[in-house]
């Protein structure tokens, strides 16, 4: 574990120091009293994977803030464990998010949830949140430790709940991976690796007739998902209520059912998280890391495509690879127990003219592979450049000794949201600041880029 924290105005140049400003600003902003939200705008509740990046970086500043904002989150989760992608702040109204609390119609249990939320899942990258907040504590002070301690007991079996449930409720390939029932669910909304089994799902535009899109009101469509994803979107949502939000029998009753790497690269880098805080706490590590060492292989067995030798989106309907070559396959990095073949394979995919690392472009990784017919350089998922994967990818490179290009990935990173602001995401020919400004992940992992070149703990040796 480095305890060794740099003093992040002794390590920052003026230009970082101007970033650390003003993303501490946009934190400011965007706090909402008990939790965080990803923008003013266009997300005005609280999310969950958004929820894990932002308490990364903003425990740099204010940890207080960052357990808050983790226990809000699970404050809200289910009692079979699910944590919910997102949890409505009451104080915003419904026509302020869509779709909002009444569109979901979750069912009330016990009257225990403060808080209305969604029933979908994101990637549970939280106990991963958690190890980064806990650890940084130290250079806070000793109240600081106490108060990171607590809030390891309160999270740690809720923390182990969210992983039985996706690895037990959402098992449904079987084989010990999650699957995802709605591309909401993987963060990665309109993502190509997608498409094939989007395909497959009944595009109902009066859907569209019956609701109205409220992203489109504060947002260029050009740059969101298009009508007919939105109309799939809504369907699925419609059917996974219509079955009271169950989980048995997915791959027979649901529409999309699939195995995601980045999802799933994710589930195995939170049992390595576990393992830490169960040391800390005087639990049992080895049950996490025999879990995530499972994990990995399953990764490896069900997700690799060895003709390409990429990491792909499984269709577990139908047991296809997706043919999309996106950035979710590059994430499978930021396992340790990745055996040196996979890293080696997922590097080369990185330096490859489809995701061009800095080296070629100046630029972190796109979210979509640029030499592809359809790489659309606007719409969300499509092409943009996000800072959360790239964060994962060079996290990812300092697990697998990749030292200089994690230094060459950082540095453009921080580069690029000091020329441009802390966006939603960025054009990734120009790097021009697309979506929402003032993006909280944007912000935090900003400052975790500018204090923390640390390798991570467990990371194997070069
Ligand atoms: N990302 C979706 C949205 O745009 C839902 O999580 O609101």
């Amino acid at each position: 574990m480095n305890l060794d924290l740099p003093d992040p105005t002794a390590v920052i140049s003026e230009m970082s120091a101007e970033l650390w400003n003003s993303a501490v600003r946009v934190l400011d902003k965007n706090w909402a009293g008990d939790h965080m939200v990803p923008s003013r705008r266009l997300y005005p509740h609280q999310w969950s994977w958004d929820a894990a990046f932002i308490a990364v970086g903003l425990c740099y500043v204010n940890p207080s803030r960052a357990w808050r904002d983790l226990r809000s989150l699970f404050e809200a989760q289910w009692p079979d464990g699910r944590v919910p992608h997102i949890v409505f702040d009451p104080h915003t109204a419904e026509g302020d998010y869509f779709p909002g609390p009444v569109f979901w119609d979750v069912p009330a249990y016990g009257g225990r949830r403060p808080r209305g939320s969604t029933a979908l899942v994101q990637p549970p990258l939280h106990a991963v949140a958690a190890w980064e907040v806990y650890r940084r504590a130290m250079s806070h002070g000793a109240a600081a430790v106490r108060e990171a301690h607590a809030a390891l007991e309160w999270l740690y079996p809720r923390l182990v709940a969210q992983q039985d449930y996706l690895t037990g409720h959402r098992d449904a390939g079987g084989a010990g991976l999650a699957s995802i029932v709605h591309p909401w669910e993987s963060g990665l909304d309109n993502s190509p690796a997608w498409d094939a089994a989007m395909s497959a799902v009944p595009a109902d535009l009066t859907l569209l007739q019956k609701y109205h899109r409220r992203d489109l009101d504060v947002a260029d469509a050009a740059h969101r998902p298009t009508d007919v994803d939105y109309a799939r979107y809504l369907g699925l949502v419609l059917s996974y209520r219509d079955g009271g939000y169950a989980d048995a029998h997915l791959a027979r009753d649901h529409d999309f059912v699939v195995e995601c790497p980045n999802f799933n690269a994710i589930l195995g880098a939170a049992e390595i998280a576990l393992a830490q805080i169960a040391g800390v706490l005087g639990a049992d590590p080895q049950v996490h890391r025999a879990r995530a060492q499972r994990i990995t292989t399953a990764i490896v067995d069900r997700l690799y495509d060895a003709r390409s030798r990429t990491f792909r989106v499984l269709d577990v309907r139908t047991g296809a690879h997706s043919p999309a070559r996106c950035i979710s396959g590059l994430v499978p990095l930021i396992l340790p127990d990745l055996p040196a073949y996979y890293a080696d394979d997922i590097m080369t995919e990185a330096r490859s003219a489809r995701f061009g690392l800095p080296q070629q472009t100046d630029l972190p990784a796109p979210s979509y592979d640029r030499t592809a017919a359809d790489f659309d350089t606007l719409r969300y998922w499509r092409g943009p450049v996000w800072i959360n994967v790239n964060w994962l990818l060079r996290r990812g490179m300092l697990q697998h000794g990749y030292r200089d290009e994690a230094e060459d990935l950082r540095t453009a990173m921080v580069r690029l949201v000091h020329r441009s602001g802390e966006y939603e995401y960025f054009h990734p020919m120009t790097g021009e600041g697309i979506g929402e400004p003032a993006f909280s992940w944007t912000a935090a992992l900003s400052l975790d880029l500018l204090a923390d070149r640390s390798i991570p703990a467990y990371a194997r040796a070069a």
